[in-house]
């Protein structure tokens, strides 16, 4: 078939994008087909087809046995994901279509909904307890909790974004996952303050036009080209350089993008190495099971150094999945590195402790909670928890450090609901379990409902912990009536589905 002549497509998937449309809008790519990667016809057809579901399970809360159980008990089918094995959690695919959020295991932390290729960068980033890492590009937070959970919840991580409404939705994820080590900060990543470093990881999941998210969302067809990827690439290259900055020498940074343009993947990660002048070089990657394509080094008219061919590159046809791009560099040991900046003072005030004790005896906690974390107050609401060796930098200021846990502010103070799934495995009295339709029906809609005798067995009037197969979900109030008022989050309420 002759270059750019469009074959016919008899049937249309109903909600894709009409084929003619998508090739014209990616018709530039075409010729990278034959030379480093297969089948234009494929691609396209692939675009068009429904995307399955994926989510990774909060290791330490369930697992994917039990996840897939459940899941079974609502008759959806689930398939743990094997190039995902090495990630944090067990990956499971379901269902096109499928709304995680709105299922009780959900609210309560059990999982999160993440596309598969969106994991893998976390995969490849070569994570250990004890590495101070950056997420440059953090929001929605994805990858921060699977960042902060590779660290095992511990140590420092920063999460930046440029958009106080992504940090508020970020925040939330890292809520609802228990995750206790992440300082969110709101800043123009190419000109975050140096004094922040240095850091041993540091992911750039850089905006992009995000052509490989057509399956997802066929509306941005139409906004495609190469003047949007021009505009991209000049903010991609400023974080990709500040990166290198931040880094420690010896330490590594993982470009990612889920766009197919060379503009804002090889020729961002090309222009940079060349900078560098040899002080940062290209890591080869392998992902076993997973097909995978190598970068770009032909392009435009320029012709990249052949390197650039271990960048990786997923294309949607080869896996039925989104499409992405990596590339995972590393500075040289002998490269100049950032002096580590002041710490940021993380301190509760003179009767904050007496806050955490009464909390805990109120809810029957054992291990006093200023010795399980590092408790501090930020705000005159009340009280965070952080990881006991959270160690975050000064500058930049922070949105916030660790998790918000007890509202102090307020007659009575209160627990929050992230308090309560993060704390409430621990607690021994003010604990009531609700079956499955109190929950769906009355806990989740904020509905007021009557307990029976039995379920209030270790409650006394006052607030309590609500929990469903052991699980806790959030807060109550108990009243001396016998009623249960619900504290649900209306902002959590996404979850009123319960399955
Ligand atoms: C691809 S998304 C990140 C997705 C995220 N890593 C995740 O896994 O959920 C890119 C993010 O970069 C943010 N962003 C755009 N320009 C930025 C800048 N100059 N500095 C910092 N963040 C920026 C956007 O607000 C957006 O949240």
């Amino acid at each position: 078939m002759a270059p750019g002549a469009q074959p016919e497509r008899p049937q249309m998937v109903q909600g894709s994008v009409p084929w003619p449309d998508l090739a014209d809008a990616l018709g530039r790519y075409r010729p990278l087909f034959g030379e480093v990667v297969d089948d234009w016809d494929g691609f396209i057809d692939s675009l068009r087809g429904p995307l399955a579901t994926c989510l990774w399970t909060r290791s330490g809360r369930t697992d994917g046995a039990a996840l897939q159980a459940l899941l079974a008990e609502q008759g959806v089918p689930s398939t743990p994901v094997p190039w995902l094995a090495g990630a944090p959690g067990t990956a499971l695919t379901l269902p096109p279509g499928f709304k995680a959020g709105q299922h009780w295991w959900y609210c309560a932390g059990l999982a999160h909904a993440q596309e598969a290729v969106s994991q893998l960068p976390v995969l490849l980033l070569d994570l250990a307890p004890g590495q101070r890492v950056l997420d440059l590009c953090a929001a929605p937070g994805g990858k921060t909790a699977q960042i902060a959970l590779s660290l095992g919840n511990r140590g420092t991580l920063l999460a930046n974004d440029f958009a106080m409404d992504r940090i508020a939705a970020l925040q939330g994820n890292l809520d609802r996952l228990g995750v206790v080590n992440v300082t969110t900060t709101r800043w123009d990543g190419g000109n975050f303050p140096v004094a922040a470093g240095p850091f041993d990881r540091i992911l750039v999941d850089a905006p992009c036009s995000s052509e490989g998210t057509l399956r997802r969302n066929p509306g941005l067809v139409s906004k495609l080209g190469p003047e949007r990827s021009t505009r991209m690439a000049g903010r991609q290259r400023a974080l990709l350089r500040k990166a290198v900055k931040l880094c420690r020498p010896g330490g590594r940074i993982l470009y990612s993008t889920c766009t197919f343009a060379p503009e804002e993947n090889e020729l961002v990660v090309a222009d940079v190495l060349a900078e560098q002048d040899g002080r940062l070089r290209l890591l080869p990657l392998t992902l076993p099971g997973l097909g995978t394509g190598p970068g770009v080094t032909h392009w435009a008219g320029r012709t990249l150094p052949q390197t650039l061919a271990g960048c990786l590159r997923i294309w949607p046809h080869h896996n039925d999945t989104g499409g992405f791009f990596i590339a995972v560099l590393e500075k040289d040991t002998a490269a100049p590195g950032v002096p580590a900046g002041e710490p940021l003072p993380l301190e509760l005030e003179p009767d904050d402790a007496a806050w955490c004790h009464a909390l805990a005896e109120h809810y029957g906690i054992a291990e006093p909670i200023t010795e399980q974390f590092r408790a501090h107050r930020q705000t005159r609401r009340g009280l965070h928890l952080a990881a006991r060796d959270h160690a975050p930098p000064a500058a930049p200021l922070p949105e916030g450090s660790g998790l918000f846990f007890h509202r102090t502010n307020i007659r009575p103070p209160k627990l929050t609901t992230a308090g309560a799934l993060l704390l409430g495995p621990q607690a021994t009295r003010q604990v009531l379990d609700l079956d499955a339709p109190d929950l769906r029906d009355a806990y989740l809609r904020r509905q007021t409902l009557t307990p029976t005798a039995a379920q209030r067995a270790y409650c006394r009037p006052g607030q309590v912990i609500v929990r469903h197969r052991g699980f806790p979900l959030g807060v109550a109030v108990l009243h001396r009536s016998g009623e249960l008022e619900s504290l649900f989050p209306r902002k959590w309420s996404g979850c009123t589905a319960a399955g």
